[in-house]
């Protein structure tokens, strides 16, 4: 629950008796009361992200209620304001509603009915100002150099810290972190933001390449180092020179090359296949695993001396579940991503679909949620921007619906684009798509779209 002690609510009132009760109303709610004696003191005192509510009388000597209305809408059209009419002043009612007015009170009234408004009006004023806050923080992130680290949990603030600090220095990086927790995006973050940041990234994903190949990839080899080595070829450390090299999926490197890559590590130089000619390097390593690599050396999985050499400087990747609070605000990120990308407009999320969003574990963690946004922008329509409805959608690993069926969804949403557009009408609608009637219809009864329900739709 919230705590409304925090919540500020203006009461203007030239009217004593009406603050005081008011106040005392509001007091007993758990509000805290800001009481004013004209529009005039209270606009004086209103600042900006105001975190409350303004309650007005619309009748008083100077400036009046309308006038503060559409004064404090002027400033913030997100800040409700609840007035206050005379008794039986339906018209006054009705022209407060229609200036932006959250709601009115007929006096006299009750105290359960103003404290019930303010609730009403100060969650709204709330989220408004959740909403503000990300933007806001989205804005700030954008002018950061290298891939952004978005989020705002002291853990991900902690990262962002140690990433800024690392990449100053020459250190070797060892990241540890589940699946899709962002291993890549630190370490590319890394090395942009390092004096290296120009100079080659070079990626190997350690569980990827076979193991028959992987020591020629990385150290490179000589003409005729072995059958089928025709021409001399340059390894992977080799070409980072000046670079960074990403060990990915380090937990799968063969035992027997952990001791080469130990060797690398220590001396800074590599010997091609084939040579014993010492190559001297200028690099920086940064390894990333999923396991518990302590326990994979225990168990004699690891070489526990590459294990120690790597673990000097380590950077745990916390998983979306320890750090939920980012969720929306990540969420919000990959959406505005893939609606720049395919030049939409990244729709709202309302408190529904940040409960959903809240409720999931995200074993798949910022992948899984990446995956959702994209699919939140270009399917979104579809399920009328009902988030719980696309995450059924999704297994647990944040696996990509079936191509038929993104197929599909994306057919019914260009139609009903297509629809809204034309206001339902079908001969346009068929014009538009290149499609005959015929075909049209059939797709319309397919996808359960009723072109009548487009006729008064305004553009999308
Ligand atoms: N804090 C973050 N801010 C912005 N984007 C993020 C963040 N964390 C992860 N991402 C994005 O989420 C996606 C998955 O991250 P990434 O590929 O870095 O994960 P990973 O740990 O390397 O996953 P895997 O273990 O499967 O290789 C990427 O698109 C990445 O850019
Ligand atoms: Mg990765």
């Amino acid at each position: 629950m919230h705590d409304n002690a925090d919540v500020p609510v203006m009461i203007i009132d030239d009217e004593a008796h009406l603050r005081i009760t008011a106040g005392q109303t509001l007091e007993l709610a758990g509000y805290t009361p800001r009481p004013f004696e004209s529009a005039e003191a209270a606009l004086a005192e209103l600042e900006t992200d105001f975190a409350g509510v303004v309650v007005s009388d619309i009748r008083m000597p100077g400036m009046d209620g309308m006038a503060l209305l559409r004064e404090v809408r002027r400033r913030d059209p997100d800040l409700p304001v609840i007035l206050i009419t005379g008794h039986g002043d339906i018209s006054t009612a009705v022209e407060a509603m229609r200036e932006g007015a959250w709601d009115f009170l007929e006096k006299p009234f009750a105290g359960e009915r103003l404290v019930e408004m303010v609730r009403r009006g100060s969650e709204k004023r709330r989220l408004s100002l959740e909403n503000r806050a990300l933007k806001a923080e989205l804005e700030a992130q954008q002018s950061a150099p290298g891939p952004r680290l978005v989020g705002r949990t002291p853990v991900i603030q902690r990262l962002a810290a140690m990433v800024q600090r690392i990449s100053r220095v020459e250190a070797d990086v060892l990241l540890f972190g589940e699946t899709g927790t962002g291993k890549d995006l630190v370490a590319r973050a890394i090395h942009e933001r390092s004096p290296r940041g120009g100079r080659p990234f070079v990626a190997i994903n350690c569980g990827a390449v076979p193991e028959s190949t992987i020591e020629s990839e990385l150290f490179g080899h000589e003409k005729g180092a072995f059958t089928g080595a025709l021409e001399r070829r340059i390894g992977k450390f080799e070409h980072a020179g000046g670079g960074t090299v990403f060990l990915d999926e380090i937990e799968s490197m063969p035992l027997a090359l952990q001791v080469k890559l130990l060797r690398v590590l220590q001396e800074r130089t590599i010997e091609r296949l084939g040579s014993n000619q010492p190559v001297p390097l200028d690099i920086r390593v940064i390894a990333a695993t999923k396991i518990d690599l302590k326990a994979a050396a225990e168990a004699g999985e690891f070489r526990e001396d590459l294990y120690y050499r790597l673990n000097v400087v380590t950077l745990p990747i916390p998983p979306l579940r320890e750090r939920r609070e980012d969720i929306p605000l990540l969420f919000q990120h990959f959406a505005a991503v893939a609606a720049s990308r395919s030049s939409m407009e990244a729709p709202p999320l309302d408190a529904a679909g940040i409960s959903a969003l809240l409720a999931h574990d995200w074993p798949g963690n910022a992948r899984e949620l990446r995956n959702l946004a994209e699919r939140y922008v270009l399917l979104g329509v579809t399920c009328d921007y009902r988030l719980d409805m696309l995450m059924e959608g999704v297994d647990n690993n944040g696996a990509e619906l079936s191509l038929p069926e993104q197929v599909e969804l994306f057919e019914k949403q260009l139609i009903s684009q297509a629809l809204a557009r034309h206001h339902g009408h079908v001969t346009d609608v068929c014009e538009h798509l290149g499609l005959p009637r015929k075909t049209l219809y059939d797709k319309l009864k397919r996808h359960n779209l009723k072109a009548e329900h487009y006729r008064h739709s305004a553009d999308p």
